[in-house]
Order: structure tokens, then sequence, then C-alpha cells
């Protein structure tokens, strides 16, 4: 069934907001020298002025439109709504890929009603994708359908996988041990959210990260998912805030990822936290 977004006007709305922010981006991008940056809590955790610029642009386009929904950005934070409707946006994934000239990002939107995601996009305007799910619709690349890979195998699979300063360095190496180990193989974008749409495309046979926050992931899942592909269980509105583990596959794959996840915390358990961080450990 061709995805038709004009049926809901939060999904025209969407669909228009998330091209203006990819398009202003876009501008940031192409003067990285003069960018403002801001170091967060450490080195890795960075943001510009690209991206509360990005994020300011589609938290006003919502508010003007719909000013009792609910908006959650990862620059500005959340502000409640009545309308049961969440937007939840990452105006850039892949920051630290974007402020070093790399193409691996991407503008991430998604937006659930009472508690339920009912929309995804994915946008990368370097190479002109853009990656759309609505709940019960499909998946679709430019408005062409997509699915996940059905001939992906554990011991063949180029899997995307996350990493990231909030969890202990052991995991990140346990779960790389385990799947070297099976024969698979891993990559790591910059960009989660990008990572999740190439496996809703069939591109990567699944995903891993011991902890992604909700605007890096929601419309990722909600792809993969429309895709035909599994997604384990992510935090629900309760606990959105908090994130969460991110576990994503060809359906074929399940079985054999969540071993593969289960057998790295295991493993990590066993080498204890004495490892640190994935950062301050080195001064
Ligand atoms: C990050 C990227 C990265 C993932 C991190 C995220 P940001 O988001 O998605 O791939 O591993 O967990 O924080 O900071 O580039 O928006
Ligand atoms: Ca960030
Ligand atoms: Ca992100
Ligand atoms: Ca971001």
């Amino acid at each position: 069934m061709p995805l038709d977004l004009d049926s809901n006007a939060r999904h025209a709305l969407a669909q228009t907001v998330i091209r203006q922010a990819g398009d202003l981006a876009v501008g940031y991008f192409a003067h990285l020298d003069t960018l403002v940056c801001e170091t967060k809590q450490n080195g890795q955790d960075v943001a510009s002025e690209a991206d509360r610029a990005v994020e300011d642009l589609v938290r006003q386009a919502v508010c003007a439109a719909f000013p009792n929904d609910g908006f959650l950005g990862e620059e500005k934070g959340f502000a409640t709504g009545t309308s049961g409707y969440v937007w939840i946006v990452d105006p850039i994934d892949g920051t630290s890929c974007f402020l070093h000239g790399l193409r691996d990002w991407c503008i991430s939107l998604a937006l659930v009603k009472d508690g339920s995601c009912e929309l995804g996009m994915v946008c990368q305007p370097s190479t002109g994708e853009f990656f759309a799910a609505v709940a019960g619709q499909g998946a679709f690349l430019n408005g062409a359908p997509i699915g996940v890979d059905r001939a992906a195998r554990i011991d063949a699979a180029l899997l995307g996988m996350g990493a990231n300063f909030r969890i202990p360095v052991v995991q990140v190496t346990a779960f790389v041990a385990e799947l070297l180990g099976a024969g698979g193989m891993f990559i790591r974008s910059g960009s989660g959210a990008l990572m999740l749409a190439h496996v809703a495309c069939g591109r990567l046979a699944g995903y891993y990260e011991p902890h992604i926050n909700v605007w890096d992931c929601m419309a990722g899942l909600l792809l993969i998912r429309e895709a035909g592909g599994w997604t384990a269980d992510y935090p629900g509105e309760e606990g959105w805030l908090d994130g969460g583990p991110v576990i994503a596959c060809a359906p074929q794959l399940r079985d054999a990822l969540t071993r593969l996840v289960e057998r790295s915390l295991e493993r990590a358990k066993t080498l204890g936290s004495d490892q640190g961080q994935a950062r301050g450990d080195i001064d």
C-alpha cells in the first residue's frame, strides 16, 4: 500500500518540516569552520549551534501547528502536552560525524500517540535518502517499499553496533568478542538512527547498542518493524527519559542475536566493571 502521509495533518507537517530541518543542517554543514560548538558532559558528548537551530525549527513548527502536543528533543528537553501526541526528535543524529565533516548524519523524527509510535522518519540530506514508516502501512525509502534482509545468517552477518560513554567499556568489548566468535562482523557509523534505517532496508542484518536514547531510536525501531524485522522491547513512556538497550534484526536472527547479547552480558559480568566507562580512565 502506498504511504499516504497526507492522511494525517501531523504526518504532512512532519514530512515538510523534516526536509526543512535537513536543508537548515546542510547550510551549517557547508560552514563547519565557523560553527560554534559546545562540549556537554565530555569530549565525546558534543553539540553545536546547528543541533540547536535544527531542533528549534522543528519545535517551533510543531508548536505553531499543534500547540497541545508534547515535544521531546535531544538538545532542549521535554515539553509536555495534553493531546496524547508526543513528537520525539533528534535534530542531528551523528553529531560527531557532522562536526568532523563525515556524511553519516541524519534527522530522526518520531510521532507517538498515546504511548505508541505511529510515524517514524529518518532523513539523510547528504545522500538524499528519506526513510518513512507509518504503523501498519509498511516502511519506505524515497517512496519505494523496503524490507529487512531475509537471507542473513549470523555467521555471515554485518551488524550495526553503537556505543557511547554512558556504558561500561567491557559491555562493548564482550559483545564484539561474542559476535566475532560466532563468525559475524560489525560496523559502527556515527548515527544509530541511520544504522537502524539500514537494517530496515536490508543493508545491515541487525543492530545492537547496550544503551541508547529514545530520540536516537524511536523512528528507526518503527522502520524496522514495518519492514518486517524484529525489535526487542524498548522502554515505554515511563522509561523514555532513561533510554535503554536496542536489539533489532531480521526475524530469522532473533534467537541468535538475543543469545549473543545475553552471553556478552554474562561475559562482561565475569570480566567485572573495573574496566571503567568509555571515558575518563586515561587522563
Ligand atoms: C549518538 C549516535 C551514536 C550512538 C549514540 C548516540 P548523537 O547520537 O546515535 O551512533 O551510538 O548512543 O548518542 O549524539 O550523534 O545525536
Ligand atoms: Ca548528542
Ligand atoms: Ca542521537
Ligand atoms: Ca543528536
